[in-house]
């Protein structure tokens, strides 16, 4: 579904990645991994069009969008949520909803699609009318992955969802992930940090370093990899 080709991305002279490539197949959950400053956002982010490469592409569906604006990436159906959430604060949690949903086409699935967010987040549910920058961490980390579902995506790219949230509500977060992935076919890009969480619910797994892809393969396989469980596991 996603096609990264040897991306080159510099932040001024600084060169944040150096020749990434990897592949996202469709219906999978795919792990990105890495120590702090790796590249793993700014992957995500130039996957979004919100960074741009000097080199290399990025096709969705088999379609270059690389040149293209984010907007028009949302609207392919590939939606990004970010690094610390950025939920709207001063709007309402129906509002941040409403936001994620205004670039579509054709409203008829809205309805179901809300039922859908609300039924795998009931918490979000029943504060549709609470301003959203009052909730926890964990809910405004559930209301942006509901407001990335409302943008009618079939895949979704999730930059560390459990930074800075209760491990009770970790759990639940990622057992939706999964849900999402089985039930309704979501493709999942996964950034994060905790890698031993990462590489439990995903099929497959890259490990950045530097920049640069150190290693890729099958979650289950990485997890016995000595040089993995040494440098990320911590055991
Ligand atoms: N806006 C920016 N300007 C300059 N350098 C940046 C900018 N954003 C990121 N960088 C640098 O690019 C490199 C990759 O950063 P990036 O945020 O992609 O890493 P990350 O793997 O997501 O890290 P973290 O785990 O801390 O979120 C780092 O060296 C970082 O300092
Ligand atoms: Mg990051």
């Amino acid at each position: 579904m996603l096609k990264v080709k040897s991306l080159n991305v510099f932040y001024g002279s600084v060169q944040a990645l150096h020749g990434v490539s990897f592949e996202v197949p469709v219906g999978k959950i795919v792990t990105l991994i890495g120590a702090n400053g790796a590249g793993k956002s700014t992957v995500l982010r130039t996957v979004s069009g919100l960074n741009r490469p000097t080199a290399g592409s990025v096709q969705f569906n088999g379609e270059d969008i690389s040149s293209l604006p984010p907007y028009l990436i949302v609207d392919k159906g590939l939606a990004h949520v970010p690094e610390g959430r950025m939920i709207f604060s001063n709007l309402s949690v129906r509002e941040n909803l409403k936001v994620g949903s205004y670039r579509r086409k054709n409203h008829r699935a809205l309805p179901a699609d809300q039922d859908y967010v609300f039924s795998i987040f009931p918490h979000i549910a029943e504060r549709l009318n609470q301003q959203a920058g009052t909730l926890s961490g964990g809910e405004q980390q559930m209301l942006a992955i509901g407001r990335a579902i409302m943008s009618g995506a079939r895949m979704l790219m999730l930059d560390e969802p459990s930074l800075g949230i209760a491990p009770i509500l970790v759990e639940t977060i990622f057992q939706r992930l999964i849900e999402l992935n089985e039930r309704r076919g979501m493709t999942i890009l996964l950034v994060e940090q905790n890698a031993n969480l990462a590489l439990q619910v995903s099929h497959l797994a890259c490990v950045l370093e530097s920049g640069k892809l150190a290693l890729s393969g099958r979650s289950r396989e990485l997890r016995e990899n000595a040089q993995v469980r040494k440098a990320y596991l911590g055991h």
